[in-house]
């Protein structure tokens, strides 16, 4: 049930995104002014026939119109166009503090040079924390489609920019690709000093989510939906404090749930674990982090402790050090408890 009152706390909530592909934020408009702009050529008339494209009964399905999407960009500028113009939609959203995916194989696959993507997404986010406020960190996916060798062919154009990325993670498509495939990968990460990530659960089986822990020794999972299949496997990550990131409207429209009320987030909070709300790749699934909340919190009628919580969560399972999550935490109290 829509609830006034629950949707404002919603509105004015500090949080943190921390499940965001950059690319997963190309709206229809910007699709087609960047097609246009770089001379590319797309297989849409309009924007509103992009829109009816983006039914899907899979990941993979979307995966295809995702890839595809990306053709579109080519230069530093477009990195930069697509970056900011997400930072100034979650602005809107009081978010406070991103830490967002970028998947560099898929623009070096058709030619775009590693440094182009990098250079514009960084250039965005920083004037981001300058003109709104919003701290980052930005993490390289790999596509756990592709090898392993390519997987570390990545890692190793990332080298000289290591002091401008702060973790690695793990996308695409999941089922046939289990992490054990890049456990060589995330050891040199790690050895790197990099933060590390992975999707896991989202469609693959909880002996997934527990290579991830045990192989790639990830601090955070990205969905996690199917751990819950796994009593063993939940109270391990209880136990370990670990976050889960969760896509509500993803989990919706990639067909993950029939139905929004099947969210898992409020057992996930029943459960004792961490679970954080965010949009994944909002341009493709309809909505914002607070659309995500809202779409939660009304079929879940969640309470407003539950919605604090979640944005509470967002900020202690960031990478941000103790004393900045410390910050944001005293400033959820005061719009909390300012009620
Ligand atoms: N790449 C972009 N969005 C993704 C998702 N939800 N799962 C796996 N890979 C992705
Ligand atoms: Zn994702």
């Amino acid at each position: 049930m829509p609830n006034p009152s629950r949707d404002a706390l919603i509105a004015r909530l500090p949080k943190a995104e921390l499940h965001l592909h950059i690319e997963g934020s190309l709206e229809p408009e910007l699709l087609f002014a960047l097609a246009q702009r770089n001379g590319v050529d797309i297989p849409f008339a309009s924007v509103e026939a992009v829109r009816a494209a983006y039914s899907f009964s899979n990941l993979q399905d979307f995966l295809d119109i995702y890839y595809q999407g990306m053709s579109v960009l080519q230069t530093e500028q477009d990195f930069f166009d697509l970056t900011w113009a997400y930072l100034e939609r979650a602005a809107e959203d009081t978010v406070r503090h991103v830490e967002i995916f970028f998947d560099p194989q898929g623009h070096t696959e058709r030619g775009v040079a590693f440094e182009t993507a990098l250079d514009g997404i960084e250039r965005a986010l920083k004037a981001g924390e300058v003109e709104l406020g919003i701290s980052y960190r930005l993490i390289m996916c790999f596509l756990r489609h592709l090898s392993e060798e390519e997987a570390f062919a990545t890692l190793d154009q990332a080298k000289p920019h290591l002091h401008r990325i702060h973790g690695v993670g793990l996308d695409s498509s999941e089922v046939g690709h289990p992490p054990a495939k890049f456990q060589r990968v995330f050891a040199k990460a790690r050895e790197l000093g990099l933060h590390v990530t992975a999707h896991a659960g989202e469609e693959g089986p909880p002996e997934y989510v527990y290579e991830a822990l045990d192989l790639l020794e990830v601090e955070r999972i990205d969905h996690g939906n199917r751990a819950l299949e796994d009593p063993a496997l939940v109270q391990r990550i209880a136990d370990e404090g670990l976050t889960l990131t969760v896509c509500p409207l993803s989990n919706l429209r990639l067909c993950v749930i029939k139905q929004i009320g099947e969210s898992p987030v409020r057992r996930m909070l029943e459960l004792g674990l961490k679970a954080t709300v965010n949009s994944d790749d909002p341009a493709y699934f309809g909505g914002y982090i607070n659309d995500n909340f809202r779409a939660i919190a009304d079929a879940l009628d969640l309470t407003e402790a539950e919605i604090v919580k979640l944005a509470e969560n967002s900020f202690t399972g960031s990478f941000l050090p103790m004393a900045d999550q410390i910050q944001h935490l005293a400033e959820i109290a005061e719009v909390a408890g300012g009620r």
